[in-house]
């Protein structure tokens, strides 16, 4: 079933939970994720960059293959198809193609013109029933050509963002986007908890969720987060578990050729890694 973000969002800050955004590329990961929804019973949200919305042929495709495969699958959990680091203009062509929600990042936007650029945002995505995410800070590193300073916000800023009427916020609190350093000094709980108060009551969005040590998830999940995005985590499964497929079967005189025998260890791979994230992030049983 596709839904707006807003309302699961709601429920999970009630429940002390939080809502795993898993960024999906292709038929394959789309599956893997729906079928993990689907089997724990957990309402998840599928997120989807610029870079492989253009990968998959473009919005209007991502959102007929999401319709069509959440219809075949008989999913019956709460799935939002959701612009993950929006641009202005990347939000409004969602809109049109049918997605559920939409996420603008304006954080490298000096705070007025976030704020501008958010407000009409706000109206455009309300006005077709559909959730929105804005961003305030900068979430450290690179996603799919989205490079972050790692700014931790400013809970000013956050409460004149919140203000504004989206539906959920994210704001940079020490995350990184893709693996984690050796000397990662961890999330800014300070400057969490502040903003919580800031942000009054709002839902809050944790972004780079890959690999966060699972004491700092509940802490966060206390502090108010309740959507948790993890992308690198599944790539790097799928990767690792593909690539031993193929040199296992270097002694077979390369008889595994079949795409879809190639793509099945790497999905499974997929599949695992959502499992462990909606156990602890405590969405099992939740739709
Ligand atoms: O927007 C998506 C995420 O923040 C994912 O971050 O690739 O570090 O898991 P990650
Ligand atoms: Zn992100």
């Amino acid at each position: 079933m596709l839904v707006a973000a807003a309302e699961m969002l709601k429920k999970a800050k009630e429940g002390k939970y939080a809502v795993g955004q898993f960024n999906i590329n292709n038929l394959e990961w789309t599956k893997a994720v729906l079928q993990t929804a689907e089997e724990l019973k957990a309402p998840v949200i599928l997120g989807v960059s610029e870079g492989a919305g253009k990968y998959m042929c473009g919005f209007k495709t991502v959102t007929e293959m999401v319709k069509a495969m959440d219809e075949s699958l008989g999913i019956t959990v709460p799935v939002a198809l959701h612009l993950d680091h929006g641009t202005y203009d990347g939000c409004k062509k969602c809109v049109e193609a049918g997605f559920t929600s939409i996420m603008f990042d304006g954080s490298h936007y000096p705070i007025e013109e976030n704020i501008e650029k958010t407000k009409e945002l706000v109206a455009l995505a309300h006005d077709n029933g559909m959730s929105i995410e804005a961003e305030v800070g900068s979430i450290g590193g690179e996603e799919d050509g989205v490079v972050g300073m790692g700014e931790v916000a400013d809970p000013a800023e956050c409460k004149m963002i919140a203000d504004l009427g989206i539906d959920f916020l994210a704001a940079g609190i020490g995350n990184i986007h893709g693996v984690y350093p050796p000397n990662w000094k961890g999330l800014d709980f300070d400057a969490l908890a502040k903003i919580q108060q800031a942000a009054d009551g709002m839902p809050l969005v944790l972004h780079g969720g890959t690999g966060i040590p699972a004491d700092m998830i509940k802490k966060a999940i206390s502090l108010g987060v309740s959507k948790i995005n993890v992308n690198t985590e599944c790539q790097l499964s799928f990767a690792a578990a593909t690539r031993k497929y193929i040199e296992e079967g270097k002694d077979k005189q390369g008889k595994g050729f079949d795409p879809r025998k190639l793509l099945a260890p790497g999905v499974e791979a997929i599949k695992a890694t959502v499992k462990e994230k909606m156990e602890l992030f405590g969405c099992v049983g939740k739709a």
